[in-house]
């Protein structure tokens, strides 16, 4: 089968050499060349990696790169039986594109988009065959990262779902499905990670280091919510909260907050540009963390029961499986454990009992223990797989 991928920048890129690797012969389009040929170089010194690794043969290599065609026009794509849309997170931009699509793939081409962030019953609206239209979200870098979220729309076929699950099956990635609701799985329940962690900063309870030591050392995460956001890029994290936030009717469980916000308006971006969180130019003098289990053992539990609680609302709510809930989870952030099972392990009654000392202490909405754990613990029941 030919597939077409619209956008050549990280994600197209990424999709591409998937697609190629798994023996695909891939239309890669982009309006501008520059980013077409940034794309293929990219790819080539990635290539010569995977060899010099000897992950992959010269051969192979050889064939990934030829099977992907650079293409300034989207008449190339008339053939393929599924096209990916990886272009700009912009709505009106994203439903043209699927318009022209439309006009020139056959009436049987699977049209995907890799959104973020929005809704996949409004791209296939843009579209008049809407039913063919599904959200298949990778995650960055597409060829290292094993999960991919299938997002149905409100019309899309059922048929055309299971289809589209079976080829990226096929590609030897993990698939999870999940309901078009903001953030999908990992972008919603991911976000106490990053907020819990900030909030706890903000008042005070430990500094920033500490509370990345505590999420390492006792957490068992491979990187703390302040390394990572200065990963990521302020800029990136920052939008992907405040637009799960808006698309939440402003539930203030999401609510972003200012540290962030000012790292962003301060132009403090993270690693990128030299300062986030952490100070990364020479010689800077970043605190070190504060290496008191008692205090980490809190901040982990406060943060790791908010989590809990994104994943028991979310199955509460039908977004997704509990299987597929734990899968996104480790295979699309690399969590130590899945939520359901850390609830297990740890003991609903204990997920609850914090959450609920939280939300007394408070008295913020934020804090409000999903109706889910609160039926477990009267039932004595356990999350089932
Ligand atoms: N970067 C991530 O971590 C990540 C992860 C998952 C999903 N996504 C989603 O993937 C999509 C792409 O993100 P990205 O990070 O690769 O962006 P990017 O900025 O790296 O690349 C976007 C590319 O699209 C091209 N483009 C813009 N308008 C176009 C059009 N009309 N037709 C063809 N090409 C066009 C641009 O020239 C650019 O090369 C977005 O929807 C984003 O939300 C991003």
């Amino acid at each position: 089968m030919e597939i077409g991928i619209v956008g050549a920048g990280a994600m197209g890129s990424g999709i591409a050499q998937v697609a190629s690797t798994a023996g695909h012969k891939v239309f890669l389009f982009d309006t501008r060349k520059e980013a077409l040929e940034l794309s293929e170089s990219k790819l080539k010194k990635v290539l010569a990696r995977l060899v010099e690794k000897g992950r992959i043969t010269d051969e192979k290599a050889a064939d990934i790169a030829s099977n992907i065609l650079y293409v300034e026009n989207l008449d190339t794509f008339s053939n393929c039986g599924l096209v990916i849309e990886a272009i700009i997170e912009n709505l009106d931009v994203k439903k043209q594109v699927f318009k022209n699509l439309e006009g020139i793939v056959a009436g049987d081409c699977i049209l995907a988009s890799n959104t973020s962030s929005l809704s996949i019953a409004s791209i296939a609206a843009s579209v008049e065959k809407s039913e063919r239209i599904v959200g298949i979200h990778f995650f960055n870098p597409a060829p290292l990262m094993p999960l991919v979220e299938i997002i149905p729309a409100l019309q899309s076929s059922e048929e055309i779902v299971l289809k589209a699950r079976a080829i990226i099956d096929s590609w030897k990635k993990v698939t999870v499905l999940a309901k078009d609701t903001p953030g999908f799985i990992v972008n919603r329940v991911a976000r106490p990670f990053y907020g819990e962690a900030i909030r706890i900063m903000e008042e005070g309870v430990a500094d920033v280091p500490t509370i990345d030591w505590a999420m390492k050392e006792i957490g068992g995460f491979r990187m703390g919510p302040f390394e990572l956001t200065d990963f990521i890029g302020h800029d990136v994290n920052y939008v992907v909260t405040e637009t799960v936030f808006k698309e939440f009717f402003y539930d203030p469980r999401y609510k972003p907050s200012f540290s962030q916000k000012r790292l962003v308006e301060a132009g403090r971006l993270g690693r990128k540009t030299g300062h986030g969180f952490y100070n990364y130019a020479e010689g800077a003098m970043n605190p070190e963390p504060k290496k008191d289990e008692v205090l980490g053992r809190q901040i982990v539990d406060r943060i790791v029961a908010m989590l809990i609680n994104e994943a028991a609302d979310a199955l509460f709510l039908n977004i997704a499986t509990a299987k597929d809930l734990d899968l996104a989870m480790t295979k699309g952030v690399n969590y130590p454990k899945g939520l359901l099972q850390w609830a297990n392990d740890w003991g609903i009654e204990n997920v609850y009992n914090t959450l609920r000392d939280l939300y007394d202490t408070y008295c913020e909405d934020r804090y409000r223990p999903s109706p889910k754990l609160k039926r477990m613990v009267a039932t004595g029941e356990q999350f089932t797989f």
